[in-house]
């Protein structure tokens, strides 16, 4: 491997191909690489009321407490979007056929197995693109699948889903799927869900699918106690995200002048994950130049989970050109899986 593959953390085998298009950009244009880093930070800390990127929950101690709360007996949408894809997965792929399937957010890839899994039953060529902005949970789990997959091939891109679904070549195989898990679509302001959908438009070609993952409307009660988890795992995942900002930042967050706060919004059909001030004082971000004053019982919205409606979700898909082939929910219909044909 060349001194500049090992900079791009690129790594090429004969199934494993891993491209890092974030180190890539940044080779080809630092300027605009350093001057951008952080500034989405200094917005959403400058303005009333405060905001901060939900991306920053991920560093790798935010995503070792993630995987976490997938196990946990509250938070229910891993394991029921697992169950309905246990269940029909088969069905899934007897409808695209031979394909090739790219995750948008592949992380730890633990849920693409089952899809893998029918793939290779119905004998078909097994190729996979995952795409994440962590290279590190990229690389290890593409070699763990390739461990488990005699013939699987693999085509890892490393960076945002932007700039990932921009860099999609022609497949070889007759047609590809692009699966989005997890709900993660919930996360997005209905703006950028809009802009999102029509990225995936212009990724796939007539006749291509995408695969989407749905957390469902319910009652309060069930979601708050699913973002207010009785181990405490998820106030440690939002407030990990100081942590986060102090190391990447030079920051001097204080973990314990803030608390965890999450509820529904029933109108706006959202969770609300806040961190909420308990004492008046400053917060300086060297890095960014940055000095911040709160107050006590301030709060800095650090992510909105949305909860959607599969009618209304079809028509939104529908109006980007995504006909809906099939939904498939659980029995006690909490998620929603919905398959989508341009
Ligand atoms: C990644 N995302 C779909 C999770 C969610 O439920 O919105 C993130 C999360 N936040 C708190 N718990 C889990």
């Amino acid at each position: 491997m060349s001194q500049a593959d090992h900079q791009h953390h690129s790594v090429k085998t004969e199934r494993l191909q891993i491209q890092d298009l974030v180190n890539l950009c940044a080779a080809s244009d630092p300027k605009l690489q350093v001057s951008s880093v952080g500034s989405d930070v200094i917005q959403g800390l400058t303005q009333t009321p405060k905001t901060l990127p939900p991306q920053y929950f991920y560093d790798d101690r935010g995503s070792i407490l993630f995987e976490q709360i997938c196990e946990l007996p509250e938070y229910y949408p891993t394991r029921t979007e697992a169950s309905i894809l246990r269940h029909y997965a088969s069905e899934i792929t007897g409808i695209t056929g031979a394909c090739e399937l790219v995750e948008l957010g592949s992380g730890s890839s633990t849920k693409t197995r089952l899809l893998l899994d029918a793939y290779a039953a119905h004998a078909y060529p097994l190729r996979y693109v995952p795409i994440d902005v962590s290279a590190g949970i990229l690389e290890s789990s593409a070699k763990q699948l390739l461990l488990d997959y005699p013939s699987l091939e693999i085509q890892g891109l490393v960076g945002t889903y932007e700039l990932a679904l921009q860099q999609l070549t022609p497949t070889e195989l007759p047609t590809r799927m692009i699966v989005f898990l997890g709900s993660t679509l919930g996360n997005f302001k209905p703006q950028e869900c809009d802009v999102f959908f029509s990225q995936i438009q212009s990724a796939l070609k007539v006749g291509e699918y995408f695969l989407l993952g749905v957390d469902l409307q319910k009652p309060t009660s069930l979601l708050e106690d699913a973002y207010n988890d009785s181990q405490g795992v998820t106030a440690e995942f939002n407030l990990n995200m100081l942590k986060h900002l102090n190391q990447r930042f030079e920051g001097n967050f204080d973990t314990q002048l803030f608390e965890h706060w999450a509820f529904y919004n029933e109108p706006l059909n959202q969770i609300e994950m806040h961190l909420r001030c308990l004492k008046a004082h400053t917060v300086r971000l060297e890095a960014l130049d940055l000095t911040v004053k709160f107050e006590a019982g301030e709060t800095i919205m650090t992510e909105i989970s949305r909860k959607f409606d599969l009618d209304v979700m079809q028509q939104e898909l529908q109006a980007k050109g995504l006909t809906s082939r099939k939904v498939w929910t659980d029995p006690k219909q909490w998620f929603g899986l919905i398959l989508c044909q341009l």
